[in-house]
């Protein structure tokens, strides 16, 4: 398959070029770096990318950015943050690639735990999972290619939690994270919002 994973120089997105790598043509698109850089808060961004690379099979998102910050403190600018790219860069992603991947290919995005389990200082990040995972369910009831369109819900990263020495105690590796990218990828299903824990208990049985 040739599939574009867009945060491919990212902490999971590296691991899932990786994985993929081995059985799959892969572009890892970046912000500023990988084999080719866009910006998802860019709509014309997207749709030059699917001008630039044709006979897509499927496109994940490993990005999606959005600053924790408590309540009182959040700036507009964390706001715009979350709104612009975690949440409408990766609609827009799934709006675009629609027009584009090949009939029974896939699109994958990302968002987190925060969309149904909200921690304190995570309410932008939470608004921007629930919009991004309302979004997917709504598309099934519309979408006119049988294309498939899930969202991964990564738990805690170890590497991740070990960069920002965070006191986080149940992780997952980078590696099996992308393993569960993988699976998701050769799965069925649309519409499915996958959690980690429950993924990685499938695919290592
Ligand atoms: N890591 C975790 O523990 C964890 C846990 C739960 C959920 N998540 C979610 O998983 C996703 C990936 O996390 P991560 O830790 O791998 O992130 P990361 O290491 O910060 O990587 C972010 C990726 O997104 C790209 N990117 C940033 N802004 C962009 C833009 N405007 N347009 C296009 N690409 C852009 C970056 O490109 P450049 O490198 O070129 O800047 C990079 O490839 C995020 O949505 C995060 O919220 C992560």
């Amino acid at each position: 398959m040739k599939i574009i994973v867009v945060g491919g120089t990212g902490i999971i997105g590296k691991a899932v070029v990786e994985e993929l790598r081995k059985e799959h043509e892969v572009i890892a698109v970046g912000h500023n770096d990988g084999d080719y850089q866009m910006d998802i808060e860019n709509k014309a961004d997207i749709e030059k990318m699917f001008e630039d690379f044709k006979d897509i099979d499927g496109v994940i998102s490993t990005t999606g950015m959005a600053n924790a910050a408590p309540l009182y403190q959040m700036s507009d600018e964390d706001l715009d943050l979350a709104l612009n790219n975690k949440l409408k860069g990766q609609v827009n992603l799934v709006r675009v690639a629609l027009n584009h991947v090949k009939e029974g290919g896939f699109i994958t995005l990302t968002t987190g735990a925060a969309s149904h389990t909200p921690f304190p200082g995570g309410s932008a990040i939470s608004m921007a999972c629930a919009g991004v995972e309302g979004f997917v369910k709504a598309v099934e009831l519309e979408k006119e290619k049988n294309i498939r369109v899930n969202v991964i819900r990564p738990t805690m990263v170890k590497e991740s939690v070990e960069l920002y020495n965070l006191d986080i105690p149940y992780t997952v590796s980078a590696y099996d994270t992308a393993r569960v990218y993988k699976a998701v990828s050769e799965m069925d299903e649309s519409g499915v919002m996958y959690n980690m824990h429950e993924c990685l208990e499938i695919i290592n049985k």
